[in-house]
């Protein structure tokens, strides 16, 4: 990946946070930091995936993003994270501003350290579970607060065992992933990201892989323990869900934002015709 390139001069970002735009904004009292993307722009090749695209993710608050396949929203989670390198705009995670120059601190370029550090605070929890298949749920969960914070490994734990009381799955501990259901990989996922307490929470099609059975089990865990008292955002097609558990909703298309607002708005009365054509389609499923 590039752009670590040093340059002076860059001001600083600061907690820009959430803006102002848009009504119905819920009032919850929130000391969480936001999330604001600003013009960005993300290539591959000749191919624009994210498309000068602006919108902010309020503190605190659960966000959910919907929108047709292939409209750029596993890049945006990813460029969030700085998984992926963008070519214009700037994204403000906390302190921390995502530039084309990279990941910069107070206006300075980070370190690979720093970004490490960046990145613990970001919980990410994906449609494939991506857990270690030769750990067991256990060493899952207690991996990276021993291995990349230098944590006690018996408080470690105890923290572990807490969280997988709490998702249900205490007496899994000792299993390997490939002896779970995806229901319960995934519930897995979720506390092995919530062991570094994040403050932010990105999912992307958490539940998407997962039997309609199964999937239920995990959208309690989610809308529950998972995003509570956090800044989160999650991409999914469950429109209950995003109905019931979302504070906003953003629908996206071309890389772009088309809609957004309230979930009851945006969801049963949305204003473009492209989001209607996108929600007529996913309410009849
Ligand atoms: N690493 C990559 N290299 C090249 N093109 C990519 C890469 N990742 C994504 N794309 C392209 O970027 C576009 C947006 O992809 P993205 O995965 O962000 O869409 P999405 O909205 O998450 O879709 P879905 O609902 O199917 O998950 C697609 O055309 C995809 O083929
Ligand atoms: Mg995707």
């Amino acid at each position: 990946m590039s752009g670590r390139a040093p340059d002076a001069g860059i001001a600083e970002a600061g907690n820009s946070g959430p803006g102002s735009s848009g009504q119905g904004i819920p009032a919850k009292a929130s000391a969480a930091e936001g999330i604001s993307v600003e013009a960005v722009t993300k290539k591959f090749g000749a191919l624009t995936v994210l498309n000068g695209i602006s919108l902010s993710i309020r503190p605190g608050l659960a966000t959910a993003v919907l929108g047709p396949s292939g409209s750029g929203k596993s890049t945006l989670v990813r460029c969030i994270n700085w998984l992926e390198h963008i070519q214009d705009g700037r994204i403000t995670v906390g302190g921390t501003a995502i530039t084309a120059r990279g990941p910069l601190n107070g206006g300075r370029p980070m370190g690979a350290r720093d970004i490490a550090k960046f990145r613990t605070r970001i919980g990410l929890v994906f449609q494939s579970f991506n857990l270690f298949p030769h750990l067991t749920v256990l060493g899952n969960l207690i991996e990276a607060p021993v291995g990349v914070l230098g944590r006690r490994r018996a408080d470690a734990v105890v923290q572990a065992m807490d969280l997988l009381e709490r998702v249900n799955l205490a007496e899994k501990a000792n299993d390997y992933p490939a002896r779970l259901s995806g229901g319960q990989q995934q519930r897995v996922a979720i506390a092995r990201a919530l062991m570094m307490d994040p403050p932010f929470m990105l999912f992307d099609e958490p539940t998407s892989a997962l039997d309609p059975e199964l999937t239920g089990e995990v959208l309690k865990v989610i809308g529950g323990l998972a995003i509570r008292g956090r800044t989160s955002v999650i991409v999914t097609h469950e429109i209950g869900f995003a109905r019931e558990v979302a504070d906003w909703v953003i629908v996206m298309d071309g890389g772009r934002v088309i809609e957004e607002g309230p979930p009851a708005a945006v969801l049963d009365n949305p204003t473009t015709e492209r989001a209607r054509a996108f929600l007529g389609r996913l309410h009849r499923i």
